[in-house]
């Protein structure tokens, strides 16, 4: 009996430099998982936002962008920004109101060394390295709060405060909470509550509330300082990892390197509840300094994919991403940052040919 169609409209968004190269990639691998995965239909529908744009329409994206991605099952962004010739700023302000007006509160950012890679840890191997970091999304410290005051004067101060709000820690723990449910069972939350007394106290006064719902989890908490030394000492200590948007913005570049590097490492940004698209995207960003020479990695891209294909319910797809990711990797096939010679297009092929 032929399997049910389930049809899935995706938003295509390369975006500016190596962003449009690994995305072209990410998307042949989608289309080698669709040919053999039954039943499974992805509608693309490919966004040309980005520099280009801005230079034929005064603007990086549509007045209507977050309208066109509405009802859509999920958005794959490659990655934005031409500082050369427009302000970091300007290039990622979509991408910053799309997060929060689709309130993808819970960035998921995995880091697991994969077999055949090396480990900038000496003595770490990929056993050792398979952790998540879930960085809080739409709150803590960096959101819009606060004034420059006395401008150029020599009193001049500046005042930045954050919001943690007991809606946004109970949701991103329970997320949190539920993911190590899936996994090793461990959940360790990052703050620093010894020096900064009202919002991280109010950390652990929530994670205590909420802890004994998931008794079959173990629940650790660490302050960030220690955190970052404990990733590098003992990584196999860490399952899931929640943290605030600072120390999660900090701590998902680190676990970044320890994966094998910006070229490998996929995210998401998910909106749990499922009221708007979720966003994959590879961590890097658009890298000026390889783009139009055809030798990005577009791993993390191909795996930001297979997480899409995940949160859509679809793990047999996504599950054949990785497994033809790991395949020819450990075939020794890489691009130059992993000390390799493919060309982007090259690696892609061989992942497409790996798809089974
Ligand atoms: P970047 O991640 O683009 O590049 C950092 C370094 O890593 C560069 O040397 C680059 O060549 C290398 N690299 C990154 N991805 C790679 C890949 N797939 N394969 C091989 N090498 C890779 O960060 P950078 O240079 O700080 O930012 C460049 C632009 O990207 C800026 O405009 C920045 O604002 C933007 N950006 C956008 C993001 C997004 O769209 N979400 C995220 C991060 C940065
Ligand atoms: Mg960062």
């Amino acid at each position: 009996m032929p399997s049910p169609i389930r049809h899935y409209r995706i938003t295509v968004y390369p975006g500016d430099g190596i962003g449009r190269d690994v995305i072209d990639e990410a998307v042949r691998v989608l289309d080698a998982v669709q040919a053999v995965e039954p039943g499974l239909k992805l509608e693309y529908a490919w966004v040309p936002w980005g520099v280009q744009y801005y230079r034929e329409h005064g603007r990086v994206a549509p007045a209507d962008f977050l309208d066109q991605l509405r009802g859509q099952d999920a958005i794959l962004l490659g990655a934005v920004g031409w500082p050369a010739e427009l302000p970091d700023h300007v290039t990622l302000a979509p991408l910053v109101e799309l997060r929060q007006r689709f309130d993808q509160y819970a960035c998921v950012r995995p880091a697991k060394l994969l077999p055949g890679l090396k480990s900038v840890l000496a003595s770490k191997t990929s056993g050792d390295i398979d952790l998540v970091v879930i960085r809080e999304n739409s709150e803590g410290e960096y959101v819009n709060n606060g004034g420059r005051f006395k401008v150029g004067q020599p009193d001049e101060f500046a005042l930045q405060t954050a919001i943690h709000t007991r809606r946004g820690i109970e949701r991103i723990l329970h997320f949190g909470f539920q993911l190590a449910r899936t996994r090793r069972r461990k959940l360790t939350m990052i703050t620093k509550s010894n020096a900064m007394r009202y919002s991280y106290v109010l950390w652990d006064e929530i994670l205590d509330e909420i802890a004994p719902q998931y008794s079959d989890v173990v629940t650790d908490k660490q302050h960030a300082d220690a955190a970052v030394m404990n990733f590098v000492r003992w990584p196999e200590a860490f399952d899931v990892v929640v943290a605030s948007n600072l120390f999660g913005d900090i701590l998902t570049d680190l676990g970044g390197v320890l994966g094998g590097g910006l070229g490998l490492a996929p995210s998401a940004n998910l909106n749990p509840e499922r009221t708007f698209p979720s966003m994959f995207e590879p961590v890097h960003g658009s890298a000026p300094d390889i783009a139009g020479k055809g030798i990005a990695n577009p791993i993390a891209a191909i795996l930001s994919a297979a997480m899409m294909l995940e949160w859509l319910h679809e793990p047999s797809a996504a599950n054949r991403i990785r497994a033809a990711v790991e395949k020819c990797l450990a075939d020794g096939h890489r691009t130059p940052d992993l000390g390799g010679r493919l060309t982007t297009s090259e690696l892609g092929k061989q992942i497409v040919a790996a798809i089974g």
